[in-house]
């Protein structure tokens, strides 16, 4: 489904996520920046935006990269995250902005080098923030929108631990909040499925390639590591569940303590995948 009309930020789309995000989601292969480094010619110089860059997660792996990163992102909690993150990382030449990216073009920012998105680019008013994100790159710089790719290459075989039961999961969130999933106000299918490398061909970037990294194969959670999985997602975001979020909580950590002998879940992410849009040089 294409948007239907621009986006109006939502803030409520994560709004209890932010303290579940680090600690429940998958991270990127550990390999990104080596592949974007070979890519694009990265040598340590340059500027990094990465925006709706939630706890920090693109901004403090991709940081030894570039001169300075600047994580922008409109959630309050979330920024608070991803200062935290980067200061625990030793991550110095960071600052943070609070700010869409539709916003952009009236920040005043410095020309970069690059401008990720980590699955957040169909959250905004994407050809608009991809014109945007064209202007204010230099000569030679690059768009990269960063996802997980589960269809890029076969499951390896994973730790030894039982794969986390998601279709369970899910029926159980169906059973709480209904089967139509919800992110903020709207519906999750709201913000559409068109092909990132499709949106992009219509804007002033053309043609993107698409690069892998390979996914970490031994990521492994306990039982509350899945359900800050959960609730770090939209659809399954803390405020949704109202004064049953106990209730479903209690119910889903009585679901995964019955299908794991180990206490542990194997979480594999699939692939990194990185959709790189160049500015000609
Ligand atoms: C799925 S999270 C991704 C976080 C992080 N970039 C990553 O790679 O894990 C999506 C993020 O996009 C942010 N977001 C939503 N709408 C946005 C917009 N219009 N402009 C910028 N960021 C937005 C959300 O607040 C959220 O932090």
């Amino acid at each position: 489904m294409r948007q239907p009309w621009a986006v109006d930020y939502d803030p409520t789309q994560y709004l209890g996520s932010a303290r579940h995000y680090l600690a429940g989601r998958p991270p990127y292969s550990a390999e990104l920046g080596a592949v974007l480094a070979a890519e694009l010619g990265l040598d340590g110089t340059g500027r990094l935006l990465d925006v709706g860059s939630g706890p920090g997660v693109l901004a403090v792996q991709l940081a030894g990269l570039f001169e300075h990163v600047t994580a922008l992102e409109p959630d309050p909690e979330m920024l608070a995250v991803a200062r935290e993150h980067a200061a625990a990382s030793g991550v110095v030449a960071v600052d943070f902005v609070r700010a869409t990216a539709e916003d952009i073009p009236r920040l005043g920012l410095p020309p970069m080098r690059v401008a990720t998105f980590g699955q957040s680019f169909h959250r905004t008013d994407r050809i608009a923030v991809a014109e945007a994100v064209f202007s204010l790159l230099e000569p030679g710089g690059a768009m990269v929108l960063v996802v997980h790719d589960l269809d890029a290459s076969r499951a390896p075989a994973g730790p030894g631990h039982p794969p986390i039961p998601d279709e369970e999961v899910q029926a159980l969130i169906s059973r709480h909040l209904g089967p139509e999933r919800r992110s903020g106000q709207r519906p999750a299918s709201w913000f559409g499925s068109e092909r990132f490398e499709e949106t992009l061909a219509r804007t002033s970037f053309g043609a993107a390639t698409i690069v892998h990294a390979p996914g970490q194969p031994d990521i492994t959670r306990d039982v509350d590591g899945v359900i800050s999985g959960y609730l770090s997602m939209s659809y399954a975001a803390p405020h949704l569940f109202g004064d049953r979020l106990d209730a479903f909580v209690a119910e889903l950590r009585r679901l995964l303590e019955s299908r794991t002998a180990t206490g542990r879940f194997w979480d594999w992410p699939g692939d990194t995948a990185a959709i790189v849009a160049r500015k000609p040089g």
